[in-house]
Order: structure tokens, then C-alpha cells, then sequence
């Protein structure tokens, strides 16, 4: 849990200088009357400061310091919390591609588009996301991670390094940082962020392209001792996008095996069901709607009613009838044992790409 130092302004225009692992509820404290001996009778109360600490003892050695101020250094340091505040966006995105895009949608959703800003290698295609989301665009990566609370890193694996690299001296203890890059492990990016000063924290993601339509499957890793209300902020952020689910990081190559590259094995399922339909008589738009519309709800059925694909299987199929008769024919060229094979391919090349 992560510590803070904060600073309260009484109604008498006083200043009280604290140090707690829960600003809200000491503040609440302080404001009910219940806090330091100091601020009793001095209400209203609001917090003009607060900074975040590693530890307790960081916390309270900071708290030592800024007790030690005189009141005009006091007030700069508040005046420039209130400026950075000001101009804090909450959410970053470095790289605007297939899979940042979505998620760029889906915090401009969830935060109010002005509370974003983006930048990607080719400016135009950040400029007409903005365009179309209404976010902002940055001058450049490294302004962009520098206002932001959270920066959500959307490169390629193979470019991670060095977008981490050149972001590293502009974060803070104040950030959270998330990759989406598939194969990277927490530990590889904590490396190439070494340069931060005070050292943001750290989050891993693994989203799908569904995403883009709020239909995504995404899977979230966090450091050990991240704060509870960091990821929970991450995760608000990513809710329009899908379903997101917290697993241990040695699960993320096969959660990406299977639900990030699963979308590329469904597709051509559903185009080659089309292409039966086609073989047997339906115009090709009609066909490519029944089968994708067909996959939605036997989807829909396996999350929604609880049973085991097996049995809502056996449920469709009538003795001597003619989905036995697919079913028959699935087997006989390999179906299940291709799909398997496919989610075992995805999941080594995973772990070779996470290899750096
Ligand atoms: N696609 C998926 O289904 C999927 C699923 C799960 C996770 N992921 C992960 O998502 C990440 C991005 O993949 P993607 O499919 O979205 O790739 P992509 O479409 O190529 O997007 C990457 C974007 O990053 C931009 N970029 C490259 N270098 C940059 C830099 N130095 N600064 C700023 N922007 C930079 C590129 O700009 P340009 O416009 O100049 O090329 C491009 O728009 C990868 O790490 C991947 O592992 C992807």
C-alpha cells in the first residue's frame, strides 16, 4: 500500500502537514473533527497537497521536511501542486495502432475525451483519432507521459525499449505505467525504466481487438505492492473496453495465446462456415451474417447458461441427424486438435518474443 504526505489548509488559513496510507479518509477525519489535535475547531478543511511515498517511513521523513519549510516555501510547493493538477491529463497512450486505438476509446469513454492525450509515431493518424474521439494530441511521447497519471505504452514488443527508455526520465513515483505488449514481463520493462528518478508504477495488459467494439477480453498483471487504488484506476479506465480480469503474470502468455490472438483463429472459422453456406446455395453477404451471428450466441450460450461446450453440443445434435453429421466431418480433419495446436503455437511464440 502506498503512503502519503499531504497538506491541509484550515478555515483559519493555517496550514497542517500530515503524512497517511488513505488521504480521502484522513481528510474526512480531519474535516469531522476527529483528526490531529491542531486542525480541531480551525474547519473547513481541504487538502492542497498531497504526494505519494513508497513507504511509511519515506512518508514520514517527508512529512519531517516539509514541516521544516517556512510558510512562502510552503505555499510554492502548493501553488505548484495546484499548477501540475491543473494540467494533468489522466491518461496517456504512446501509439495509436490496432490495439492502442480501441483503448484510447475506451478511456476517452470512461474518463471524458478531455482528460485524454495521445501521440504516435505517424502524427496524422493520432491527429484523426483526436479528431474523432475529441482527445488531445501531444507534441511529442515524452510530453505527453509527462501529463499524464497513467501512460498506457501501445508500441510494438520489438519497440518497447525504446519508448520506455526515452520516458523513463520524465515519469514519477505519481505514475502508473502499462504495457500492452504481449511477451514482455514486468520485470524486462521495470529494467528499461530504471531511469525514472522516483520510479512510477507498473502494470501489465493483455487486450483483445473486440475491444474496439467493448466486446474485449483483457487480462491485467501488476507488480507486487502496486497500490490497490492504481489498479483499480486502470481498470476503470479499460471497463468500456471489455471484460477485465486480473491473473498472475506466469498466466499472460496463454491468457494471450488464447483470448489476444484468438480473435485472428475465429475469424477465418467463421469465413470458411460462409464459404460452405456459399457452396451450398446462399449469397455470400447472407451466409457471412448467419455465421458470425451463430458464433456470437453458441458464445453467448457458453457464458451465459452456464454448460459445458460439450454438452450444449450434445444438445444440438440428434441421433442420426445432420449436426452429427458436421460434427463427424470437424473430426475427421482435425478441428479440435487444429485449434488446440494453434493456441500452443501462439503461446511458444509468446515466450520467444518475450526472450530480449
Ligand atoms: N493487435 C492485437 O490484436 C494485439 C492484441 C494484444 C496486444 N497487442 C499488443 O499491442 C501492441 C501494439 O500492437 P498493434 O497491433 O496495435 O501494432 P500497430 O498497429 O503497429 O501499432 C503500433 C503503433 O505504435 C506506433 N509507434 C511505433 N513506434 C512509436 C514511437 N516510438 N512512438 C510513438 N508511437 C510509435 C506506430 O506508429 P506508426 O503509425 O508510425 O506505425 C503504430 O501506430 C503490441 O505490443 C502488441 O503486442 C496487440
Amino acid at each position: 500500500m502506498g503512503w502519503w504526505v499531504y497538506i491541509l489548509r484550515c478555515g483559519d488559513g493555517t496550514l497542517y502537514t500530515g503524512s497517511t496510507s488513505d488521504v480521502e479518509r484522513r481528510a474526512a477525519a480531519h474535516a469531522g473533527g476527529r483528526g490531529a489535535k491542531y486542525t480541531r475547531g480551525r474547519g473547513p478543511i481541504a487538502v492542497v497537497y498531497r504526494e505519494e511515498c513508497p513507504d511509511k517511513g519515506a512518508a514520514l521523513r517527508r512529512e519531517a521536511a516539509i514541516k521544516k519549510l517556512k510558510r512562502p516555501d510552503k505555499l510554492n510547493l502548493i501553488a505548484a501542486y495546484a499548477e501540475r493538477r491543473r494540467n494533468m491529463k489522466k491518461a496517456a497512450f504512446i501509439g495509436t495502432g490496432n490495439m492502442g486505438a480501441p483503448l484510447v476509446g475506451a478511456a476517452c469513454k470512461a474518463l471524458g475525451a478531455e482528460q485524454v492525450v495521445i501521440t504516435n509515431r505517424t502524427r496524422a493518424k493520432a491527429e484523426a483519432l483526436a479528431e474523432r474521439l475529441g482527445c488531445a494530441v501531444a507534441e511529442d511521447n515524452r510530453s505527453a507521459a509527462a501529463q499524464a497519471e497513467v501512460v498506457f505504452l501501445c508500441v510494438k514488443p520489438q519497440m518497447l525499449r525504446g519508448v520506455a527508455e526515452e520516458l523513463a526520465p520524465v515519469l514519477g513515483a505519481g505514475q502508473t505505467v502499462v504495457s500492452i505488449a504481449a511477451g514482455l514481463t514486468l520485470e524486462t520493462i521495470r529494467g528499461w525504466l530504471a531511469g525514472a528518478e522516483e520510479p512510477p508504477a507498473l502494470v501489465r495488459i493483455m487486450p483483445n481487438t473486440p475491444a474496439a467494439i467493448g466486446r474485449g477480453m483483457l487480462a491485467l498483471s501488476a507488480e507486487a505492492g502496486t497500490p490497490e487504488a492504481r489498479i483499480q484506476a486502470v481498470e476503470a479506465m479499460l471497463a468500456p473496453a471489455g471484460l477485465v480480469e486480473r491473473i498472475a503474470e506466469g498466466q499472460m502468455d496463454a491468457f494471450s495465446a488464447v483470448a489476444g490472438c484468438g480473435p485472428a483463429f475465429v475469424y477465418p472459422f467463421i469465413e470458411a462456415l460462409a464459404d460452405g453456406g456459399v457452396l451450398v446455395g446462399l449469397p455470400r453477404g447472407q451466409a457471412m451474417t448467419y455465421a458470425a451471428q451463430m458464433v456470437l450466441g453458441a458464445a453467448a450460450m457458453v457464458l451465459e447458461s452456464g454448460k459445458h461446450p460439450g454438452q450444449l453440443k450434445d444438445e444440438v445434435c440428434s441421433p442420426g441427424g445432420s449436426t452429427i453429421a458436421g460434427v463427424a466431418a470437424l473430426e475427421q480433419n482435425g478441428f479440435r486438435s487444429a485449434a488446440i495446436q494453434a493456441v500452443q503455437a501462439a503461446y511458444h511464440r509468446n515466450q520467444e518474443l518475450g526472450k530480449v
